[in-house]
């Protein structure tokens, strides 16, 4: 079956706490974190206070999905929290074997993420060293943007590349999610969907989580 992590992007900040409190009853399977840093994305999200607030009130693990430059300053911010993964892009790592290896290091699973326009075979020789590949099916920066089709076609390829590789490594997509194209995504490969605004935006989120665990 599918998991679900619902980007808390698109909740309400001003009542954080009880918006990842109430996705975590309604049966999600991770909660999904995004940082930004303002300059590999154009858009400015959160730090170690405010996720260490999502934290105290998640009932479920942690996927931290960091669009930065600078990403091992911010493993070190986030990694006393304990999160269940923490994903880096392999567009803006000079060393993402070394990285891998220190998130791991750190009892963290490590996972790489993919901008829609990276090839897959970029990542191939590091497939082995993840636990999980976030392919990106928007651009990054913001919730709300309609699904990029091509996505299904690169999930396709990394799948295959991780029969050869790596079996046991997980497939994530993120951006643009819905109960529409969830079917489609699960027969590409998919392990896990991140969904902003199709959670947060239903009028009955349990329904809305539920919907995706397919
Ligand atoms: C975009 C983020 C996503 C975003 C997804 O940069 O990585 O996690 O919140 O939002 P939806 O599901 O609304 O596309
Ligand atoms: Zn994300």
């Amino acid at each position: 079956m599918i998991k679900v992590a619902p980007s808390v992007l698109s909740a309400d900040f001003g009542n954080l706490a009880n918006e990842v409190k109430s996705i975590c009853d309604f049966g999600c399977d991770f909660v999904h974190v995004d940082v930004m840093d303002g300059h590999f994305v154009p858009n400015l999200t959160i730090g170690p206070l405010v996720v260490d607030a999502i934290n105290k009130a998640s009932t479920k693990p942690l996927d931290i999905h960091l669009m930065v430059e600078n990403n091992t300053f911010f493993v070190d911010l986030f990694k006393n929290l304990n999160p269940e993964f923490i994903s880096f892009h392999i567009e803006e790592e000079k060393h993402p074997h070394r990285l891998i290896q220190y998130i791991r290091s750190l009892g963290i699973r490590p996972a790489i993420t993919l901008n829609p326009h990276t090839h897959p075979s970029s990542i191939e020789y590091i497939l082995e060293d993840v636990d999980m590949v976030l392919v990106m099916s928007v651009n990054p920066g913001f919730g709300g943007q309609k699904f990029i089709e091509s996505s299904i076609k690169k999930i396709k390829e990394i799948k295959e590349l991780c029969q050869k590789r790596n079996p046991k490594c997980l497939i994530e997509i993120d951006g643009g999610v819905n109960d529409k194209n969830i079917k489609e995504l699960k027969e590409a490969g998919v392990d896990i969907v991140v969904a902003g605004s199709y959670v947060f935006g239903s009028e009955n989120r349990e329904k809305a989580i539920k919907s995706l665990q397919i």
